[in-house]
């Protein structure tokens, strides 16, 4: 199993990268709600995945988990406790059977949300770059270590059928 400094490290992921999202955190703050919003407007239209968030109540204590996972991305401290909540994160889409799909497309409306965020504040191209650069960085590291979790199942129903 790789270390979450070897997933780093295969992503260049710098310590100059954890303080560039550390930076983002206040706008990341103030942009969660309307992230939020957009990523539950995305995944009430589709079928699939409306079926999950049926329940008001387990809706808005969902909003609040996915509102802190969003922030999370800016905690500036990305050290093998953070790799292990990615696990379990995976790990509870795996156990109610969310498809990888979704989980990947719900990542593609966080990644253009953010994309959008940083061209609305940062004008300069050269500053925007280096913000966009440690922010790709991070998504892709989420979703590779949730993904993680989908083919471990996949494995796991394997060499139960042999
Ligand atoms: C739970 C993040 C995509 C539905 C969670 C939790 C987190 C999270 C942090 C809490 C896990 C725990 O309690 O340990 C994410 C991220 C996603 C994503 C980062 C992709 C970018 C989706 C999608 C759906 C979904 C596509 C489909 C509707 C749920 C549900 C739970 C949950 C229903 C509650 C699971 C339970 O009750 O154990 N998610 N999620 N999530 N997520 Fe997501």
């Amino acid at each position: 199993m790789l270390t979450m400094q070897e997933i780093k490290n295969h992503y260049y992921f710098s310590d100059t990268d954890a303080e560039m999202l550390k930076e983002l955190f206040p706008l990341a703050q103030t942009n969660s709600e309307a992230m939020v919003e957009e990523f539950y407007t995305y995944l009430l239209k589709i079928p699939e995945t409306a079926v999950f968030l049926r329940d008001p109540k387990d809706l808005a204590r969902l909003k609040r988990t996915h509102t802190e996972w969003f922030l999370s991305l800016f905690c500036g401290r990305y050290d093998n406790e953070y790799m292990l909540t990615l696990q379990s994160i995976g790990q509870a889409h795996v156990r109610i059977k969310v498809s990888a799909h979704y989980v990947n497309a719900a990542m593609n409306v966080v990644r253009r949300f953010l994309i959008e965020m940083l061209q609305a504040n940062f004008p300069d191209i050269s500053v925007r770059r280096k913000y966009r650069i440690a922010v790709e960085k991070i998504l892709d590291i989420n979703l590779d270590i949730m993904s993680t979790s989908y083919q471990e199942e996949e494995l796991r129903k394997v060499f139960v059928s042999h």
